[in-house]
């Protein structure tokens, strides 16, 4: 009875992941379908403590243990969720990848275990089997090594390390572990067996390392993104290895929808997953080739409000700068301040601004700023020849012309929003530093284009008091 009634409880988790997915994929729906996928799985958790029976109609004994990982793992989860800021999201994601990669390693050393204390049984240790449980452990460690260092990385606690041959050291680590997991499994009586499948083990774990270790800084979040999906298919192998069907479902989903991001950014950024994976875009070493550069003209706060006031049509282009200073409120108000004064504003947002994606789309959701107003970039393309003036909050590659006109630069290539066909520019921030890519700005010398310094969050403020008083 109470199997049948678990069954029933993992088909409605599983169903819960699909909607709450689905959900997830519009801002106004996305709340929501967190939850309701959260309950399936609170669900699916509670159920497995509660109705799973062992064969000999036993059911879960380790309560303590369970629990007290449950509330340590929930109080945690909890306070790194509600402390961490916009800009650290990707830190936590990549930390919170690699423990679920650690977790569908746990899951095939303990069935591993299992069955090396049965001593094998052919009928438990088929070919597929050991395939599915060698997946879990490769993939698993992979994502767990690789998304520590992912993590050490963004947060600045290591630096990009590369050494000559190092894609050929990679490939044949990688083809190692899998080399050695299919010796293992066609002799798995032979006295080596564990040791060798520790040698698995720890040659993932180093795989992992040196996998993410050599990747620039600004194309970790790809990498976050593919670590995700491994994540999601090393805990399906979990899922297939005890007939588990909500974790098998939970696991596709997770990798299906990590595997389809990392497809969206490469393409936003027009690179392929191999020259993301093995290229140096936006690594330590990729800073700016400062070619001699014109000179910039600075705008006044006061012009820059009249001009503002005075415009039919702004476009506001947001970047990182943007989520550093925290201004989307300020900026929010700027809008509705100047849609008073009958100027039509709307927010021209690319795909890759900031450091994670949609990073635009959920800092302009938190100040309220109507979904209606945000354009995606071609949209956005297409309506630049009718703008008066393009304000640009804190973003710079994402609006760098050498992507299109450089053949030399690292970004050339990658899809930019073209505010040069606008009437007038104006770039706020703080100094003529680089963005995230290290490279010079040519925009920021053209005619066209006023720079007004400052931290975004101040200059806002200040240009609502001067509209204010016109
Ligand atoms: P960036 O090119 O990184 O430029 C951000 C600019 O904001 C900087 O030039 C900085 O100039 C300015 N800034 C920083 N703090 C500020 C503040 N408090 N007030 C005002 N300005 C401030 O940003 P972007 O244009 O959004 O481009 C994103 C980059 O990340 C791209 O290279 C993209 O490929 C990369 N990337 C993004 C993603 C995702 S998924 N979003 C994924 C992979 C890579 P100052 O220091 O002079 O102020």
């Amino acid at each position: 009875m109470g199997v049948s009634i678990l069954s029933i409880i993992y088909i409605v988790g599983a169903i819960t992941f699909i909607i709450g997915l689905k959900m997830m994929s519009h801002p106004d729906s996305a709340r929501k379908g967190n939850i309701i996928a959260g309950a399936g799985m609170v669900a699916a958790i509670l159920g497995t403590i509660f109705l799973y029976k062992n064969a000999d109609g036993s059911g879960l004994q380790n309560h303590l243990w369970i629990f007290g990982a449950i509330i340590i793992g929930t109080l945690y989860g909890v306070i790194a969720a509600r402390k961490v800021k916009m800009t650290g999201m990707p830190e936590m994601v990549s930390l919170f990848n690699g423990l679920g990669g650690a977790s569908a390693t746990l899951i095939s050393v303990v069935e591993f275990n299992h069955l090396a204390e049965l001593n094998f049984p052919a009928e438990l240790s088929t070919p597929g089997t050991m395939a599915i449980l060698f997946s879990g452990i490769i993939l698993g460690n992979i994502t767990f090594s690789g998304s520590l260092i992912a993590w050490a990385k963004l947060s600045g606690k290591l630096k990009d390390f590369a050494f000559q041959g190092q894609h050929i050291v990679n490939i044949l680590l990688l083809l190692a572990s899998i080399v050695l997991s299919v010796y293992i499994s066609s002799d798995l009586q032979s006295e080596n067996t564990t040791i060798l499948f520790a040698a698995v083990f720890l040659i993932s774990l180093i795989y992992g390392v040196l996998f993410v270790m050599p990747i620039g800084g600004a194309d970790m979040p790809v990498v976050i993104s593919l670590l995700n999906s491994l994540s999601g298919l090393s805990a399906a192998c979990g899922g297939f290895l005890f007939d588990n069907k909500v974790v098998f479902t939970g696991g596709i989903l997770v990798g299906a929808a990590g595997t389809i991001l990392t497809v969206l950014m490469c393409k936003a950024m027009n690179r392929s997953l191999t020259n993301v994976l093995i290229g140096s875009f936006g690594g330590s070493k990729a800073a700016a080739g400062n070619k001699e550069q014109g000179a910039y003209k600075e705008i006044s706060l006061n012009d820059s409000a009249v001009v503002m006031s005075y415009a039919n049509k702004v476009m506001i282009v947001p970047g990182y700068g943007l989520a550093v200073a925290q201004a989307q409120h300020t900026c929010h108000e700027l809008q509705k301040m100047l849609e008073a004064k009958g100027v039509d504003v709307k927010y021209a947002i690319h795909p890759v601004a900031g450091r994670m994606p949609g990073h635009m789309n959920v800092l302009l959701a938190e100040a309220d700023v109507s979904y209606e107003k945000l354009l995606e970039m071609e949209q956005s393309n297409e309506e630049f020849p009718s703008v008066d003036l393009v304000l640009i909050l804190g973003a710079n590659d994402v609006v760098n012309p050498a992507a299109k006109s450089d053949p030399s630069s690292p970004i050339y290539g990658m899809p930019i929003l073209d505010v040069g066909l606008a009437k007038n520019v104006v770039v706020v921030k703080r100094s003529m530093k680089p963005g995230y890519a290290g490279i010079e700005n040519d925009l920021f010398f053209q005619p066209k284009t006023s720079m007004l310094f400052g931290d975004a969050k101040k200059v806002l403020q200040d240009l609502i008091t001067e509209i204010k008083s016109i």
